[in-house]
């Protein structure tokens, strides 16, 4: 089974065509970074129109990059939530347009659902159950994921998404839009112990995370130093606020795998791509005997890959959408507002 994948749902135009759910045959991303670079951060009503430019030349790209024509196509995917509405409709609609054009079957798929299945791709091997953490630019969450079609969210952040702290934090130091990669590079150089920032929800029993706090928290100390004109080291200030962010994850983490009682944890989502993320997880998975997957760079950010996959395990029992499926930029998750 073939399926062509859209993904418009924020500022990457990706469409992608999979085999039978795991096997990758094009993903081709056209990033609309430089364009929102300008701006500091995404600028919907400009990401809507590039989304318009660029979706069928993308959607022709990953065909013949896949060596496939319209007709080889056995359903159309794409994602309908969450995300930027107007970035949505754009790959509803050309998805539409196309199932209905080629009378294939149509299948909306939940964004983050997406993410998660992306190390679906990265690991032939593995199936449901696992535990997930989904660290995204929106979104910061907990989920076991029970099969292919049965989740359920154990925790969520009840403010800010981690990503969304990062991308601040680099714009106020003066680093471009998405600001996470930067903060992980100098983190790399600094000192994790030399400012203390605080860590919400630290000590208590829920799986919620919070990073309003300390976004504020380390804003505050970038504002007054700045005012006192006392230099500051980037490298230190990136590696304490990315620590405090690691302690929460990890420490909600390792509570959900044992309350799941879950072997196997998979991270996802553009802050998956962390390479201090990464390490600590790997190093908390070790000690507790737990598999620990996490997806290579270009399927943790957004990309059309992974809607495919999601949507392959939806068609293999029945999950198709009508033709009145509708973009629903604040689409929950586990069959809330599906
Ligand atoms: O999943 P994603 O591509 O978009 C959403 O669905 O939100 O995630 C984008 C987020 C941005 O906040 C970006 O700064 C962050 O992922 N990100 C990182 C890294 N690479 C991307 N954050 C921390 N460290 C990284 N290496
Ligand atoms: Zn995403």
């Amino acid at each position: 089974m073939r399926i062509l994948a859209f993904e418009t749902s924020c500022d990457e135009t990706s469409c992608a065509v999979i085999e039978n759910g795991r096997s990758i045959l094009s993903n081709i991303i056209s990033t609309q970074v430089p364009i929102h670079k300008k701006f500091g951060g995404v600028v919907p009503e400009v990401a809507s129109r590039h989304h318009i430019e660029d979706v069928l030349p993308v959607a022709i790209e990953a065909l013949e990059k896949a060596s496939c024509t319209w007709n080889d196509i056995d359903a159309v995917a794409v994602t309908k939530g969450p995300g930027l509405v107007g970035a949505l409709l754009v790959g509803v609609s050309a998805a539409k347009s196309v199932a209905w054009a080629l009378d294939k079957p149509l299948i909306g798929v939940n964004h983050m659902e997406g993410h998660i299945f992306a190390n679906l791709l990265q690991y032939p091997d593995l199936e449901p159950p696992f535990l997930a953490l989904v660290v995204s630019g929106g979104h910061t969450m907990l989920v076991e994921v029970k099969g292919y079609n049965e989740f359920n969210l154990m925790g969520q952040t009840r403010d800010d998404a981690a990503g969304e702290a990062f991308d601040k934090i680099a714009r106020i130091m003066g680093y471009p839009y998405p600001g996470g990669p930067y903060i992980d590079k100098l983190a790399q150089k600094g000192n994790p112990e030399a400012i203390h920032f605080p860590v919400a929800m630290h000590g208590n029993h829920e799986l919620d995370f919070s990073f309003s706090g300390l976004k504020s928290a380390v804003i505050n100390y970038l504002n007054t130093a700045k005012m006192k004109k006392i230099e500051i080291s980037h490298e230190n200030v990136a590696a304490s606020f990315q620590k405090a962010v690691i302690s929460a994850l990890v420490e909600k983490t390792e509570a959900a795998l044992k309350i799941s009682k879950q072997k196997t944890l998979v991270l996802a989502g553009g802050v998956a791509a962390n390479s201090g993320i990464r390490k600590e997880l790997t190093r908390v998975c070790n000690e507790m005997n737990i598999r620990f997957c996490y997806p290579e760079s270009v399927l943790c950010t957004d990309n059309g890959a992974m809607i495919g996959c999601r949507a392959y395990y939806m068609a293999k029992e029945g999950l198709y959408s009508k033709w009145n499926l509708n973009a629903n930029p604040g689409l929950g998750f586990c069959g809330e507002d599906k």
